[in-house]
């Protein structure tokens, strides 16, 4: 209450003077009393600044979910720094990009239009302007009502409504109507983007997973034809559908759903269970509130109407261990498929530093994603020959000719790819949405010998 202190202060100072001023001016002799003037109209109640500043500003409410919030890392992580100021990736990233696009949903709607070069390419259309571009992840991102009418109502959410998604350039949406949508919010940021095909020699539209599924043995990147038409896909390290994927996994959506013995369904909690039942629980530990972690915290499984018959007391319990176990083992076999193309040498990068590897542990390989192919500065030490030298100096291009080249992608391998991704990415090994990662990863892995 500090500044409305300093504000009574400020206001009352300059009144004193005025007094002063008038009290020792020279006075004449005194005139008649004027006459009364009429009743001024009542005033209007004024609201109790105090009273509503304090359904907010007390130690058990702000103060106490800033301290919270400060080990969440949308406060601690570095992200918003480093996207500030690109349009395309801070709409995820920072404060004001994030509110530019739920405020433009017709702009920024994360549509594919082609553009006017000659021959047109697509690009998306989810992006914000240069002008709004910045801004670390903050209360007023997720609640921008604040201080609008400096009551309770301003902690309103930004935004509940359904998300169409990006990676399929708006045709298709998540609508998590659990909860009044509040999911909808967490996944409006923590959906994944679109892989594209190569915008040198396609017109880069979004890769069409339908015809991944549909025509699995096309070849989209064959080696010896490498950095050039007719190739598709030309993979790099980066080769992927970004980091966000849990909104979609969450909600069964986004995987490449190539046919199998295994049905594509959703577990429970995809219709019952929203992001904050769990991310924002009753807090234990470093977990919990507004920190937005599970890690450890398992109150938020056992609210009655979900786990309380049978709870989820640790992570030795088989309700956690077994997806988890199932789902690592699909990871592992996938990873082995997937790596075969090298022919003896891993495709896949391999990290088991936990501060740069997010899901080192999730598989035995410590694989995080990525491919091992040569990124100078990034994956300096990568097995793989980068089939573009584009940004390479002479010497960075001799080390890329030394190595061998990477080996042929079909649209199974790119497709299996993309899953394997999704299912590690999803970070809680199955947890999520345990029935649609594993009928992923099982008719994925079936289609290798
Ligand atoms: C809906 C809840 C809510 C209400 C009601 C509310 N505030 Fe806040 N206020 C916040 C939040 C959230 C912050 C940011 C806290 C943070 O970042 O640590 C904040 C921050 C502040 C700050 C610090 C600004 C700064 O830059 O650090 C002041 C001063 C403040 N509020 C004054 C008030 C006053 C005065 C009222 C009543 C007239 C009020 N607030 C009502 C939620 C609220
Ligand atoms: C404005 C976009 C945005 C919204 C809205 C958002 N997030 Fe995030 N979230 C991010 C970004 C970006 C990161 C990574 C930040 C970084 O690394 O700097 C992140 C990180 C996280 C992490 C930590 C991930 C890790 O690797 O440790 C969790 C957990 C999380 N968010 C959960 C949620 C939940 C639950 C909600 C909804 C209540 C939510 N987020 C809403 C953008 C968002
Ligand atoms: C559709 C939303 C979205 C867009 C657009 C987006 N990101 Fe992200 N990004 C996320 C989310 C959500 C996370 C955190 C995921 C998690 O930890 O589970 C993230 C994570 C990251 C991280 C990892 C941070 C860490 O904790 O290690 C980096 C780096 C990053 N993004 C860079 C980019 C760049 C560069 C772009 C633009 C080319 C971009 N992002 C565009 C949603 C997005
Ligand atoms: C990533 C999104 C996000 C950010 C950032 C965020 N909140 Fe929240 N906040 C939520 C969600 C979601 C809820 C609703 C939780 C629920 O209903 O279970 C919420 C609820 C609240 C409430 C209502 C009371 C309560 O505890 O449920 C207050 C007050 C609040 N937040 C204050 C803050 C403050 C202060 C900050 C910054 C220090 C902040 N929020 C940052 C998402 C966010
Ligand atoms: C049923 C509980 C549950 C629900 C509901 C849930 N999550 Fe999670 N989430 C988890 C668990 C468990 C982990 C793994 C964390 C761990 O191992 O400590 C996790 C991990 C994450 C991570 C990576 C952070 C980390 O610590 O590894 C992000 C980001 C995330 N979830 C976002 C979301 C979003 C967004 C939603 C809603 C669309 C959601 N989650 C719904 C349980 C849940």
């Amino acid at each position: 209450m500090k500044n409305a202190f300093r504000f009574v202060a400020a206001m009352t100072l300059p009144l004193a003077l005025m007094a002063m001023f008038l009290v020792s001016s020279c006075e004449g002799p005194r005139g008649p009393a004027g006459e009364d003037g009429l009743n001024g109209t009542n005033g209007i109640n004024g609201v109790d600044a105090n009273e509503t500043c304090k359904q907010c500003h007390t130690p058990a409410v702000v103060d106490q979910l800033a301290l919270e919030f400060e080990f969440s890392k949308h406060f601690y992580g570095e992200a918003a720094f480093e996207e500030a100021g690109n349009t395309t990736c801070s709409p995820c990233h920072t404060q004001e990009a994030f509110l530019y696009v739920v405020a433009n949903p017709t702009i920024a709607t994360g549509q594919f239009v082609l553009n006017t070069a000659t021959p047109p390419k697509y690009s998306l259309q989810y992006s914000t302007t240069s002008s709004q571009a910045l801004g670390e992840i903050r209360c007023g991102t997720c609640h921008s009502q604040l201080h609008t009418t400096y009551t309770s109502a301003d902690a309103a959410l930004t935004t509940t409504a359904a998300v169409p998604m990006v990676m399929w350039g708006a045709t298709k949406t998540i609508n998590l109507t659990q909860d009044g949508g509040k999911s909808n919010l967490c996944v409006k940021c923590h959906q994944p983007r679109a892989m594209s095909y190569s915008s040198s020699f396609t017109n880069g539209n979004r890769v069409q997973y339908d015809s991944l599924v549909l025509a699995p043995s096309t070849v989209l990147y064959d080696s010896a034809v490498g950095n050039a038409f007719p190739n598709k896909i030309i993979p790099s390290y980066r080769t992927h559908v970004h980091y966000g994927v849990v909104g979609a996994v969450f909600a069964g959506q986004g995987g490449v759903q190539f046919t199998g013995s295994a049905s594509y369904a959703n577990s429970a909690h995809t219709t019952v269970a929203s992001c904050q039942d769990c991310h924002m629980a009753t807090r234990s530990g470093r977990a919990g509130g507004h920190t937005f972690m599970v890690q450890g915290n398992f109150n938020g499984c056992n609210v009655s109407g979900c786990h309380s018959a049978a709870p989820i007391s640790s992570s030795s319990t088989t309700k956690w261990t077994t997806p988890r176990a199932n789902q690592k083992a699909q990871l592992d076999a996938l990873a082995a498929k997937l790596n075969a193309l090298g022919g003896g040498t891993p495709i896949l990068h391999s990290d088991t530093d936990t501060e740069s590897n997010l899901w080192a542990g999730l598989t035995t390989g410590n694989w995080d994603g990525y491919l091992d192919i040569y990124l100078a500065n990034t994956n300096d030490n990568g097995y793989w020959r980068n089939p573009s030298t584009s940004g390479m100096t002479s010497a960075q291009i001799a080390i890329n000719n030394a190595k061998p080249k990477f080996p042929s992608l079909t649209a199974r391998d790119i497709g299996a790819l993309i899953n394997f991704q999704f299912a590690l990415r999803e970070s809680s090994n199955g947890i999520h949405n345990t029935a649609y990662t594993s009928a992923l990863l099982a008719n994925t892995i079936a289609l290798f010998p």
